[in-house]
């Protein structure tokens, strides 16, 4: 994924326990860097460390992003950091309805104290975790990013708000991730992505879910690409340096959740009946990425069809069934 050696560059990255940060800590130590990482295990989990937890390259520090002065400190430990890939936060938005003051704390105020640090420190850039939820409503069709909606959530706002800021600032970029899915560790539970709980219907034999009418969009991106894509943005990986603004990571692809359930089961080899819920509160009929402005900025282009990328996920479920239960 990192061409280039990364031998002698430092990198924090918050959120290391999580899905995308952890997977992020595997790119940067395989190709040499240092990597210092930061969780608190409020959505992240211990296993996901486990494949670099004793790296020598690895500090990890179980903090909270809402400590004042986290990455001076951290900074007086290892020294400047080349890079901070900001990928804590608050991952659920039905629980971000119920917790609204906690979310922007997190989502928001933490990011945007973190940003400060990271400028003054000198650190060479910055990226936020920004996601596809910070468009809301009304917005259809492919989003560009300079389209503004009215996000449905707190997570969604506090990731708006944080994002702005930092396009503002001229320092920093955001990535807006769409629906990323692939290999993912961690307790299954009701809010996780629906490739994932189709995928644990299907090996399960049970029926696949379908909320509302099933003909909701979203634009499925395969996890590594999105990690490429923050290194990209830190300037971490390719050709260019660090880049600004707000970038969406998306495919540009729509899917349909009834064609994801078809999908589903071919690649699985099942025949099972799809079974209609309501719809669910909240839900974005359609969403669906604009991806010219990262492809010019740093030539990005995610890479795994999602036929591919579905394969591989199984594959590695089929691995790991425990992830799965
Ligand atoms: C996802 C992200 C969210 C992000 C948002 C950006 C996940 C888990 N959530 O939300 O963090 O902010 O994109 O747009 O990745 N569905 C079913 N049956 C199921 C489960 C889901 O029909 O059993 C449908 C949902 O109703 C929805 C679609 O599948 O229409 C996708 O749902 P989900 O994977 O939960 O993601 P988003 O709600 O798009």
């Amino acid at each position: 994924m990192i061409q280039a050696s990364l031998e002698g560059k430092r990198c924090l990255v918050t959120g290391a326990a999580g899905n995308v940060g952890s997977k992020l800590c595997e790119a940067l130590l395989g190709a040499g860097a240092f990597v210092a990482g930061v969780d608190n295990f409020f959505s992240g989990y211990r296993s996901n460390l486990e494949p670099f937890q004793d790296n020598p390259s690895f500090a990890f520090h179980e903090r909270s992003i809402l400590e004042p002065d986290l990455l001076p400190g951290l900074a007086a430990l290892h020294g400047r950091f080349d890079a901070v890939l900001h990928m804590a936060a608050v991952v659920s938005v039905p629980w971000s309805m119920d917790h609204p003051e906690e979310t922007m704390a997190v989502n928001r105020d933490a990011t945007l104290a973190l940003h400060a640090q990271a400028r003054e420190s000198g650190a060479g850039g910055f990226v936020f975790a920004g996601s596809a939820a910070e468009y809301g409503l009304p917005v259809e069709g492919p989003v560009r990013e300079d389209q503004a909606g009215e996000p449905q959530s707190p997570y969604g706002w506090a990731k708006y708000l944080a994002s702005k800021h930092i396009a503002e600032s001229g320092f920093g970029a955001s990535v807006r991730f769409f629906n990323l899915y692939g290999p993912a560790r961690g307790k299954p539970g009701p809010y996780d992505g629906v490739v994932r709980r189709f995928l644990a219907m299907a090996l399960a034999d049970k029926p696949l879910t379908v909320f509302g009418d099933g003909g909701q969009t979203r634009d499925f991106v395969w996890v590594y690409d999105a990690v490429l894509a923050v290194l990209l943005a830190a300037g971490l990986a390719g050709e260019r340096g660090p880049l600004a603004g707000v970038f969406n990571v998306g495919t540009g692809r729509s899917t349909s959740v009834l064609e994801l359930a078809r999908m589903i089961l071919a690649v699985t080899g099942r025949e099972l009946p799809v079974q209609s819920l309501p719809e669910r509160a909240g839900d974005l009929r359609h969403s669906l990425a604009d991806t010219s402005a990262l492809a010019l900025a740093a030539g990005f282009t995610p890479a795994t069809p999602f036929e591919e990328g579905l394969g591989r996920t199984l594959e590695w479920f089929t691995a790991h069934p425990d992830e799965l239960a």
